[in-house]
C-alpha cells in the first residue's frame, strides 16, 4: 500500500512530548553539556516537537542552568514550525515543594511553560522506596499538583510505575490529581513490564473511570525493556491517549524509552490505523537523530529501525531487483519522507565547493556560515583526496565530527604513530594548551592507540579511566571513514549527578566521537573530544562554586 493513503477526515491531534533531553539524558552515559542541550533542544523545535521535556532542574546546578537556558533561548523560537507555535518547555520535578519551585524557576522565562510532577503509586515502590502507605501517596499528590497549579497552569502529573500499579487505587490517585489541577495525565510504565493488549487496557480503563476524565489530556510513557515500548505507545493511542513520552533514537534508562521516529513514523506510514496527526516536519528525523547520537556518544544500531544505516538498505539479490522495477515492492517509507537524500549526485576530489554546497543544503544543512562552510569544504577535500566517492554518509560523519563538538579547550594539531607486530607502539603528539602554547610529547604505549592517548595524557595531566571505545564504518571498502565513539570517567570519581527516580549518584561519564580515514586519528579526535567536555565542565562547576562563596561572602 503506498504511504498516506486513505487518510480519514477527522484527526485529533496527537502532541509529542520529547524527554530526550530528561529521561534520554539518564541513558547511562549520555551526559550533555549545556551547549550541545541548547543545539538539541533548537533541533527539537526545528522537528516540531510540542514539548520538551529539558531536564530535571533540582538534580545539579548544571541541569538548572540547562533547563533555564533552554526556556529563555530556545521557548520563544517559532522557525519552521508547522503550526506556527513555540514548543512547551517542561522540568521535571518530584513530588514536593522544594523540586516544584526549583522546575517553575528554570521554566518560567518560556512562553509556554509547564511544571511535569511525580510519585510512585504502586505497592512495590510505595513499600520499599517511599516507605508511605496509599494514603498518605494520595495526600502528597494533592499537596504538589496543588502547589504547582499556584505557579503555573499547565501541569503533569505522573504516577511512576504506574504499569504495576493498581488500576483501580489509580483511578483515585488521578481523580485527586485532576481536581487539584493537572492538565495533563501521563501513565508511566517505568520498568517496560506491560504488553500492548494490557497497557492500551489500562489507558481505556483509567480513561472510562477516573473521575473528571474527560477534562485531560492522556499520555504514554513507556520503557523497552521487553522491547514493547513502541507497540505499547501505539496501543496508548489506539484507546485515547494524545499525548506520547518518547525520545530520538528510543535513548533513555536501561533498555531505553519509547522512540519517536518509530511512533512518528507508524502514525504517518499506517494512518488508517489511527485516529491521531502530528505536527512534526519527518524529514529532519535522520538530522535530528544524527546530533543526539553524536553529543551522547551513543550509536545507532545499524538495523534501528527509521533511523539505523541499514533500514533503507537493499542487499539480497531478489530485493535489489524489485526495488529497480518498482520501488513499493520492498519499500514502505521512502528514505527522503525521514529526510535521508535520494540524490544521484556523486561527489569526488573534482567536485567543487558550489556542488558541496548544494549537496549541504539539499541534506537540510542550509544554516552554515562561511566560515563553517569552509572548514566543512576543506574537510571534505582531504577526505575525497584518499576515496573515490564520498557519500552522503561520509559527509553526515564530516559535519558530525566539525560541528557536533565541544568547545575547543585543547586543540589536536597532529599525531605520528609507529606501530607493527614486532616493535612497542610509540606515538608522537601536538596540543595546542588554552593560552596557545605549542606541547609535544611522546609515549609508548601496548599498541597504537594506547599510545596516543598515553602520549595525550602526559600533555594534559587530567587522569580518565577509559570505559568504552567502539569504532564504526561509516561507509563500506577499504578506504571508508572510520568513527570512533569513547567514554571516559574522571580517575579519582568527582563530578557527580542525580538520578531522578532512585535520588542515587551517578559518577559522570563524558562521551567523544571523531571520525576520519585514519582510525588512529579518529581515535585521538574522540579523546580529545571527551578530553574537552570534562575539562569545560569541571570548569563550569568552579566558577559555580566560587559564585556561591563569593554570594555568601
Ligand atoms: O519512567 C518513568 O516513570 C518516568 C517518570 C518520571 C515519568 O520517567
Ligand atoms: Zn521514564
Amino acid at each position: 500500500m503506498a504511504e498516506n493513503s486513505d487518510v480519514p477526515v477527522q484527526k485529533d491531534k496527537l502532541i509529542i512530548f520529547d524527554t530526550t533531553l530528561r529521561d534520554g539524558e539518564q541513558s547511562p552515559g549520555a551526559t550533555l553539556n549545556i551547549e550541545e542541550k541548547l543545539e538539541i533542544a533548537r533541533q527539537l523545535s526545528r522537528l516540531g516537537v510540542d514539548i520538551c521535556e529539558a531536564g530535571f532542574p533540582i538534580a545539579s546546578p548544571g541541569d538548572f542552568e540547562a533547563v533555564r537556558r533552554i526556556a529563555e533561548e530556545v521557548g520563544p523560537l517559532t522557525e519552521g514550525r508547522k503550526d506556527g507555535q513555540p514548543m512547551v518547555i517542561a522540568g521535571l520535578a518530584r513530588a514536593n515543594q522544594q523540586d516544584i519551585d526549583r522546575a517553575y524557576q528554570a521554566v518560567k522565562a518560556a512562553p509556554r511553560h509547564r511544571i511535569h510532577t511525580f510519585l510512585a503509586t504502586s505497592d512495590i515502590h510505595l513499600k520499599h522506596k517511599l516507605k508511605i502507605d496509599r494514603e498518605e501517596c494520595i495526600d502528597q499528590v494533592i499537596k504538589a499538583v496543588s502547589y504547582a497549579k499556584s505557579l503555573c497552569d499547565d501541569i503533569e502529573f505522573s504516577p511512576e510505575d504506574a504499569g504495576r500499579s493498581d488500576p483501580a487505587f489509580l483511578t483515585v490517585v488521578l481523580g485527586e490529581a485532576i481536581k487539584a489541577g493537572a492538565t495533563t495525565l501521563n501513565i508511566p510504565d517505568t520498568v517496560g513490564y506491560t504488553t500492548p493488549e494490557e497497557f492500551g487496557w489500562l489507558i481505556k480503563y483509567l480513561i472510562e473511570n477516573t473521575p473528571g476524565a474527560e477534562k485531560v489530556v492522556w499520555s504514554t510513557h513507556c520503557h523497552n525493556d521487553l522491547g514493547l515500548a513502541t507497540a505499547n505507545t501505539l496501543a496508548g493511542v489506539r484507546n485515547g491517549a494524545r499525548q506520547v513520552e518518547v525520545t530520538i533514537n528510543g535513548i533513555g534508562e536501561r533498555a531505553g524509552n519509547t522512540s519517536l521516529e518509530e511512533v512518528i513514523m507508524a502514525v504517518h506510514t499506517r494512518p488508517q490505523n489511527f485516529p491521531v496527526e502530528v505536527n512534526i516536519d519527518t524529514t529532519q528525523i535522520i538530522r535530528t537523530s544524527r546530533m543526539v547520537s553524536a553529543y551522547t556518544g551513543m550509536p545507532i544500531q545499524p538495523n534501528k529501525a527509521i533511523v539505523g544505516a541499514n533500514a533503507f538498505a537493499h542487499e539480497a539479490g531478489i530485493h535489489q531487483d524489485g526495488m529497480l522495477k518498482h520501488h513499493t515492492t520492498y519499500e514502505i517509507m521512502r528514505p527522503e519522507t525521514v529526510g535521508l537524500s535520494a540524490s544521484s549526485l556523486v561527489l569526488g576530489k573534482h567536485s567543487g565547493r558550489h556542488a558541496f554546497r548544494t549537496r549541504l543544503e539539499e541534506m537540510g544543512y542550509d544554516n552554515l556560515n562561511e566560515e563553517d562552510l569552509k572548514k566543512a569544504f576543506d574537510r571534505f577535500k582531504r577526505i575525497a583526496d584518499k576515496k573515490k566517492v564520498v557519500t552522503d554518509a561520509d559527509i553526515e560523519a564530516i559535519i558530525t565530527d566539525e560541528f557536533y563538538q565541544p568547545r575547543e579547550i585543547w586543540k589536536l594539531n597532529y599525531v605520528q604513530v609507529s606501530c607493527g607486530d614486532r616493535v612497542n607502539s610509540t606515538a608522537t603528539v601536538s596540543l595546542t594548551d588554552p593560552n596557545g602554547a605549542v606541547l609535544i610529547d611522546a609515549a609508548i604505549g601496548t599498541g597504537p592507540v594506547d599510545a596516543v592517548y598515553k602520549a595525550i595524557n602526559r600533555i594534559v595531566e587530567a587522569p580518565n579511566i577509559l570505559t568504552e571505545f567502539s569504532v564504526q564504518a561509516v561507509t563500506e571498502g577499504i578506504d571508508a571513514l572510520g568513527e570512533v565513539t569513547i567514554r571516559i570517567q574522571p580517575e579519582n570519581g568527582e563530578g557527580y549527578t542525580t538520578n531522578p527516580q532512585t535520588g542515587a549518584q551517578v559518577v559522570r561519564t563524558y562521551s567523544g566521537h571523531g571520525a576520519s580515514t585514519d582510525i588512529i586519528v579518529a581515535s585521538a579526535r574522540a579523546y580529545m573530544s571527551a578530553l574537552n567536555k570534562m575539562l569545560a565542565d569541571r570548569a563550569e562547576e568552579a566558577a559555580t562554586i566560587q559564585q556561591k562563596a563569593a554570594a555568601a561572602a
